[in-house]
C-alpha cells in the first residue's frame, strides 16, 4: 500500500500567516518591491551582546546535549526573570526551555489533553493554537468576542462557552493578531469563572514586554490567589529580543507538569539549541536597554500607524495596546470592485491588495475573524509610510 498521510495531520490547517509571507517573498524574487505587513518578528537583528554570547559559548566548547529541560543556569535566569518583573515565585524545576514558544504550546497541549477534552480559545486567535490543540485529539472550542470590547473575551462568554469537557481556557495578552491587551481586573473576572468551574489556564505572554505608553501587563497567574498553582505560562526570547531565529521559548508551570513536559522533550526533541541557550541567558541577564530601544522605535510606528488607519474612511482597529499588529476592520471596503475585481471577503481583499499594490498583510479570516486584516508594523517606517500610501489608493480605487 502506498504511505497515506494520517488522519490527524490531514486535519493539519497550513499557516495562514507563513503561506503569505511566502507569497510577498515569491514577489520580491521576481524583482518587485513588497511592502510587507504580513510579518510576525521584529525586523531587528538581535543585538550585538546577545551574538556575541553565543561565538563564546561556541568556543567554550557548549556544543554538546545539555539536560532537556535547558540548561539550570537558564531555568534559573527565567525564573528569577518572572520573580523580578511579576513578583512570582518559581523554582527552575518549574521552567521548561523549549524551541520557540510554539514548541513549548504544542508540550503544554500534549501533556494536558486527552482526547475529547475542550480547550477554550477566544476569536481572534494566534493562527496555531487550534492546531496544536487538535495534534492531541483534543477538541478547540472558538468562542468570538467582539471588537467593541477590543476583542477580550468577557466572564459572561467564558462561562457560556464551558461544558463539562472543558478542561483549559488559552489566553493570549497582549495579543496577535489584535494588539489588545486584558488590563488585571479584567484577567481576575476571568479568573473567578476558571476557579470556580476548576479549569486551567495556558497564559501565552510572549508580547509581555512589548507594552505601549503606561499600559501595565499582568500575567495571568498573579491576578487571583491560587491561579499561580493552576496557570501553564509560555514566553520565550523571540520576540522580545528580536531572537526568532535562534528557536528559544520556554514555561512556567507546577512542578509535576513541567517534569512531563520535559518527559516528553527528552524523548521529542531532546534539548533546545546548547548555544541558543547560552545566547537566550545574556538576553535575560545583560542589558535591556536593547529592548527599551526595539520599544521606543515600535512606539513611533505604532503611533504613525494608528494615525493613517484613523484617518482613512471606513478603516478601525482596537487598541493598539501591545505586540506589533493593527487588525483593520475592511468590512466597509467589502463586496466592491477592485479594478474590476469582485472582493467580497476579506481573504480576497489581502489577496487583491497584494497582486495589486504589492502590500501583504494577513486575512482576518486565517485568525477566525472574517472582515479583518492583520497589519504587522514590524517593518520601517518608510515601507510603512509607502505601504500606507498604497492601501489608501487602493481602497480609493474600490467601486
Ligand atoms: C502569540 C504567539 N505565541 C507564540 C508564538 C511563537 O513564538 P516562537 O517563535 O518563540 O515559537 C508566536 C509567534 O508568532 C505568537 O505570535
Amino acid at each position: 500500500m502506498p504511505p497515506t498521510i494520517s488522519r490527524i495531520i490531514q486535519a493539519l490547517e497550513p499557516s495562514a500567516t507563513m503561506a503569505m509571507a511566502a507569497k510577498a517573498k515569491e514577489l520580491k524574487a521576481a524583482g518587485k518591491t513588497v511592502y510587507d505587513f504580513s510579518l510576525g518578528e521584529p525586523d531587528f537583528t538581535t543585538p550585538e551582546h546577545i551574538c556575541t554570547a553565543a561565538t563564546d559559548a561556541m568556543k567554550a566548547g557548549h556544543t554538546h546535549y545539555t539536560a532537556a529541560p535547558g540548561i539550570l543556569e537558564l531555568r534559573t535566569a527565567v525564573a528569577r526573570q518572572y520573580h523580578d518583573r511579576h513578583g512570582l515565585e518559581y523554582g527552575p524545576q518549574q521552567v521548561v526551555v523549549s524551541n520557540g514558544a510554539k514548541h513549548s504550546l504544542h508540550n503544554v497541549f500534549t501533556v494536558l489533553c486527552n482526547p475529547g477534552d475542550e480547550v477554550i480559545i477566544p476569536a481572534p486567535y494566534w493562527v496555531s493554537y487550534a492546531e496544536l490543540v487538535k495534534l492531541t485529539g483534543a477538541v478547540p472550542v472558538i468562542v468570538d468576542t467582539d471588537e467593541a470590547n477590543d476583542f477580550k473575551l468577557t466572564p459572561e462568554q467564558l462561562r457560556a462557552a464551558i461544558t463539562d469537557k472543558t478542561t483549559i481556557l488559552l489566553v493570549c495578552s497582549p495579543s496577535n493578531p489584535t494588539g489588545s491587551m486584558y488590563a488585571p481586573d479584567e484577567l481576575a473576572a476571568l479568573a473567578d469563572v476558571v476557579i470556580e468551574r476548576d479549569l486551567t489556564v495556558v497564559s501565552d505572554e510572549i508580547y509581555e514586554r512589548l507594552v505601549y505608553g503606561d499600559r501595565k501587563f499582568a500575567s495571568f497567574a498573579t491576578v487571583r490567589p491560587g491561579m499561580q498553582e493552576r496557570t501553564i505560562i509560555v514566553n520565550g526570547a523571540s520576540k522580545a529580543y528580536a531572537m526568532t531565529g535562534w528557536r528559544i521559548g520556554w514555561t512556567l508551570s507546577p512542578v509535576k507538569i513541567a517534569a512531563a513536559m520535559s518527559n516528553l522533550q527528552s524523548q521529542e526533541t531532546s534539548n533546545p539549541s546548547s548555544i541558543s541557550q547560552y545566547a537566550a541567558i545574556a538576553a535575560i541577564e545583560g542589558p535591556q536597554t536593547c529592548v527599551e530601544d526595539m520599544l521606543a522605535e515600535f512606539t513611533k510606528r505604532r503611533e504613525f500607524v494608528r494615525k493613517r488607519i484613523a484617518s482613512i474612511d471606513g478603516l478601525s482597529c482596537p487598541d493598539m495596546a501591545g505586540a506589533f499588529y493593527a487588525f483593520v476592520n475592511v468590512k466597509p471596503h467589502l463586496k466592491r470592485s477592485y479594478q474590476g475585481e469582485q472582493v467580497d471577503n476579506s481573504s480576497q481583499w489581502c489577496l487583491a491588495l497584494l497582486e495589486q499594490q504589492n502590500v501583504a498583510t494577513v486575512m482576518g479570516s486565517a485568525f477566525g475573524a472574517e472582515g479583518y486584516a492583520r497589519i504587522s508594523f514590524a517593518t520601517s517606517m518608510d515601507i510603512l509610510s509607502q505601504g500606507f500610501d498604497r492601501i489608501e489608493a487602493f481602497l480609493n480605487s474600490g467601486k
